[in-house]
Parts: C-alpha cells; structure tokens; sequence
C-alpha cells in the first residue's frame, strides 16, 4: 500500500518501537493516530513527529473503539495500523508461591498483550469495511508486534512468551479470515531492541543478551523496527508472515541465564 496520505494508528506510540514507527510514518506522509495509555507521552512524540496523541488502553475493547473513532473523525479509518502496544510483567514462576497470585499475574500479561492485539485487529479490521478497495482490493494492513520470545521463550517469562506466541499464531488465520475484506495481517517479532522495556536491565544482564547477538553485535534502534514495519505496509505479496528482526540472536538458554542473572537459583541448589 502507497503511504502517503493514508490514515494510519499506531499503538504504543508513546516510547520504544511505536514512537519510531509512528515518526517513520509521518515522514513518509501518513496522517497518524498515536495511541497509548500514557497520553502524555503520546503527545510528546506527536509534538515532535506530527499527528495526534489519543490516550487508548489496547485490553479494553471500549477504549479501543472510542479511539478509533476519534481517529477516524480526523483522518477516516486508518487503513494502516501498527500495533506495538505491550507491557512485560517479568517473571512469573510456574511452581511455588499463590497460585491464585500466579493465575491473576499470567491473565493481565494475556489480556494487556494478546487481548489487546485482538481488539485493536477486530477493530481496527472492522472499521476498514467502509473503505473503498484500493489496488488489488486491498482495504487496509495491519501489523503486530509479537517477539523472539514467541520461539524462545526464557524459564521464568512463560506468561510473556505465551501472549507473544498467540500473537505469532493468530497471524496467518486473521490474514485467511481477512483476506475477503482486502486487510492483510502480519507481524514483526523482534529480538533485543533498544527501548523503555529493556531500560531496566542491569549491565550485566544487557551483556548476556549482547553475547547472543551474531550480527551486528548490538541490539536494535528503534528505527529498524520502522523501518520494516513501513516495508509490510508497502508491499502487498507480505500476508499472513512473522518476520524475525533479529540480527540472527537467539535469546540465551534459560537456567544459565537466569541463575546467572540471579532470577532463578542455580539448578544444583534445589
Ligand atoms: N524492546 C524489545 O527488546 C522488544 C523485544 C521484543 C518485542 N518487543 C515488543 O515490541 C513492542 C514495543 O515495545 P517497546 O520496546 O517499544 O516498549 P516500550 O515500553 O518502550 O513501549 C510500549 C508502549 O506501550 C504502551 N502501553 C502499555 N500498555 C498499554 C495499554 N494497555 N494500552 C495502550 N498502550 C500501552 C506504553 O505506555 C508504552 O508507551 C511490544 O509489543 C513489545 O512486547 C520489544
């Protein structure tokens, strides 16, 4: 799809990989919706990248659609959409501890990250009806963030990785089910990317994960992630795909890290 001009939404817009792409976007001539929970970093980076902020929290499927149609009355309905909007709630151990604790932690990892990219998917897909088909019948385009983590998931992060791998498997029966309208669906899963979400990560741990990178040796900017999240938009054969970004890493073995880390005690501690 031609960007220029579209009207676009891109969720986590606020910080990290949205912000980027909702730049990116702007710099290519989208007209862009920002969502985010954090509405006042949202509109920080509107105020530097162009469009406008919308406070939306993505597990709430009212708030999903009251900002879609705060878009829409601005831009008509985004016929691009990036979602990127996501927390990380860290470790949550499968044994030991209160399971009902444990239960209450792994549904708000799922509903914030897999519910999320259901309602702003359905919603979003579900606006780009009323819209004119464009080349091909192509009505809109749509992509996820899922993450390595989808394929790799670390001991400790099953909740993280389950929302991501949903994530991952409901890319190809939403491009299916879709198709009929003209919307595409893919997703992105990244390896470690720069951003507010590994902020927090002492040195050490960053240095684990930078060992793991082939090549380059680094993790990646925010802007790469754009960078391929505006190549899916523009070319129409890219359906019902999840593309690594990930400089070939593979997220370390789990025990080694995580003891190393001092998540998790050293296998030959119990
Ligand atoms: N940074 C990485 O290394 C990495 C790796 C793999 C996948 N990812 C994924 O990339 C995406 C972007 O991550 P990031 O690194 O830019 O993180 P980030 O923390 O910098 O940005 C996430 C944004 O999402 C917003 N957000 C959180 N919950 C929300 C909600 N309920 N509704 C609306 N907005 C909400 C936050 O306010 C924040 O602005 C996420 O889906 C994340 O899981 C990141």
């Amino acid at each position: 799809m031609k960007i220029e001009g579209m009207a676009a939404v891109v969720t986590g817009a606020g910080s990290g990989l949205g912000a980027a792409t909702a730049g990116a976007l702007a710099r290519a001539g989208a007209r862009v919706a920002l969502f985010d929970l954090d509405d006042a970093a949202a509109v920080g980076v509107a105020e530097r990248t162009g469009g406008f902020a919308v406070r939306c929290d993505v597990a709430d499927a009212a708030s999903v659609a009251d900002a879609l149609a705060a878009a829409a009355v601005r831009h008509g309905p985004a016929r691009i959409v990036v979602h990127c909007a996501a927390i990380s709630i860290g470790r949550v151990p499968l044994v030991g501890g209160d399971p009902a604790e444990r239960l209450t932690k792994f549904a708000r990892q799922l509903r914030i990250n897999l519910d999320g990219a259901l309602n702003v998917l359905s919603l979003a897909a579900d606006a780009m009806r009323a819209l004119a088909p464009l080349d091909d019948g192509e009505r809109g385009v749509v992509v996820n963030t899922a993450s390595v983590a989808a394929f790799e998931g670390q001991a400790g992060s099953a909740a993280y990785s389950a929302s991501k791998g949903g994530i991952a498997a409901l890319t190809l029966p939403a491009a299916r089910e879709l198709a009929p309208l003209g919307i595409r669906v893919n997703a992105i899963a990244p390896g470690i990317f720069d951003t507010a979400m590994i902020a927090g990560l002492p040195d050490y741990v960053r240095d684990l994960y930078l060992a793991d990178c082939v090549f380059p040796k680094r993790f990646g900017a925010p802007d790469e992630f754009a960078e391929l999240a505006l190549a899916i938009v523009a070319n129409r054969m890219l359906n019902g795909e999840v593309i690594r970004l990930d400089g070939a890493m593979r997220l370390p073995a789990a025990a080694d890290f995580l003891h190393r880390a001092g998540v998790v005690a050293a296998p030959d501690a119990n």
